[in-house]
């Protein structure tokens, strides 16, 4: 087993020769924003989705904010959603002045448990926000049907799932309303970026007068908007990565195969795996048996040359924040996972030996190491 100084990153962002080419194209052509790129990149993007409207954002929090405002998320509303993501989720639900009730999570796949969100619902609910956690797809099938005998919509929170599929092979953003985000750490990136995805042309068109300050038409303003528009030079950068998502998400799955094969630790829960599930591999993400483990884990992992990241170490519903903003509930399953779980390379760029050697991690460790 490797013991030398060179670490395995979890995330890297290689950018290439094609991309650099387009950057200049960029700033030599005196269109920095909303200009050619803006409109290739959301017309590639739309292809990839299946034909979905896209609407290309300067980042996926501010793609969130936009569709949940679309969607008449605003004071006295409730938004309900996963008590386990990022704060981003819920910080546009904040912002506009409502409220987000959480609930409480599917301890394997660390996504919302869709048994419990009935529950959630009232007339006060404006909208539901699944998260795809770590790439993995939420039921759409059981949560659609929920929200329809409610008539609530759904806006999927779609940031760590680009590549990723639906059940019945459709790709996640392919139907409905889904937010991507194209930050660092993402499958794919161009360093902040995001895209609010619809198959509702009206939403899409909301969704566009709100990103431009609420004007179709310059200085006419029909809606008090945000300035959400994505620079010329984030879709320079995205524009030929677009092309590689599916190419990024085989290698991605192809990685994760490979620890679920070869990883047989009694000390360790390996994430789900079926060949048949659409999941993109944002993370690939273990829990361990205590928090104390989990220490040790990263410590150990990391004096083997394997970075490991914890996303997250605190659920949404207990953060210290969102309890003092009165927004806190006992999410005990949430709360659970924020103390077990561990996240290894799985990025397309890793070398064969590479998986080899953090696959060797996961299996060889032991609580007593
Ligand atoms: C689940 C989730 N929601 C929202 C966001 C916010 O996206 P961004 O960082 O592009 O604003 C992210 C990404 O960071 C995320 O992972």
């Amino acid at each position: 087993m490797r013991m030398d100084c060179q670490v395995i990153r979890l995330a890297e962002v290689r950018v290439t020769q094609e991309q650099e080419q387009a950057v200049i194209s960029v700033l030599r052509s005196g269109q920095l924003a909303m200009g050619q790129h803006t409109k290739e990149v959301e017309l590639r993007l739309s292809s990839l989705l299946g034909g979905a409207h896209c609407v290309a954002v300067s980042n996926g929090t501010v793609g969130l904010t936009l569709a949940m405002a679309a969607a008449g998320v605003g004071p006295g509303r409730d938004v309900v959603t996963t008590a386990f993501s990022f704060i981003g989720t819920i910080e546009p639900v904040i912002q506009l002045g409502a409220s987000p009730v959480f609930v409480d999570v599917d301890m394997d796949t660390g996504n919302l448990d869709i048994a419990q969100v009935e529950a959630a619902l009232s007339e006060r609910t404006a909208a539901i926000v699944p998260v795809h956690l770590y790439g993995r797809p939420v039921d759409m099938t059981a949560l659609r049907s929920i929200a329809d005998r409610w008539r609530i919509p759904i806006i999927e929170d779609a940031c760590q799932a680009i590549g990723a599929k639906h059940v019945d092979g459709s790709m996640v953003g392919s139907s409905g309303i889904a937010v991507f985000s194209f930050y660092g750490s993402k499958n794919v990136t161009c360093g902040e970026g995001g895209l609010v995805a619809t198959s509702a042309p009206e939403v899409a068109e909301r969704v566009r007068l709100l990103r431009n300050h609420g004007s179709g038409v310059a200085y006419e303003h029909q809606a008090i908007g945000y300035n959400g528009r994505m620079t010329d030079i984030q879709a320079a950068l995205l524009q030929s990565t677009v092309d590689r998502v599916g190419a990024v998400t085989r290698d991605r799955r192809a990685h994760a195969r490979y620890y679920d094969q070869s990883v047989h630790n009694p000390h360790l829960v390996k994430p789900p795996w079926s060949e048949a599930d659409g999941n993109c591999w944002h993370q690939y993400t273990v829990r361990t048996h205590s928090e104390a483990a989990r220490d040790k884990l990263r410590a150990w992992a990391l004096q083997l040359g394997v970075e490991t990241r914890v996303y997250y170490p605190t659920a949404l519903s207990a953060l210290p924040l969102v309890r003092k903003l009165g927004f806190g509930r006992s999410c005990p399953r949430a709360e659970a996972l924020s103390k077990t779980v561990v996240s290894v390379p799985v990025r397309e760029s890793l070398s064969e030996s590479e998986v080899v050697q953090v696959g060797e991690v996961l299996d060889g460790w032991r609580p007593d190491l």
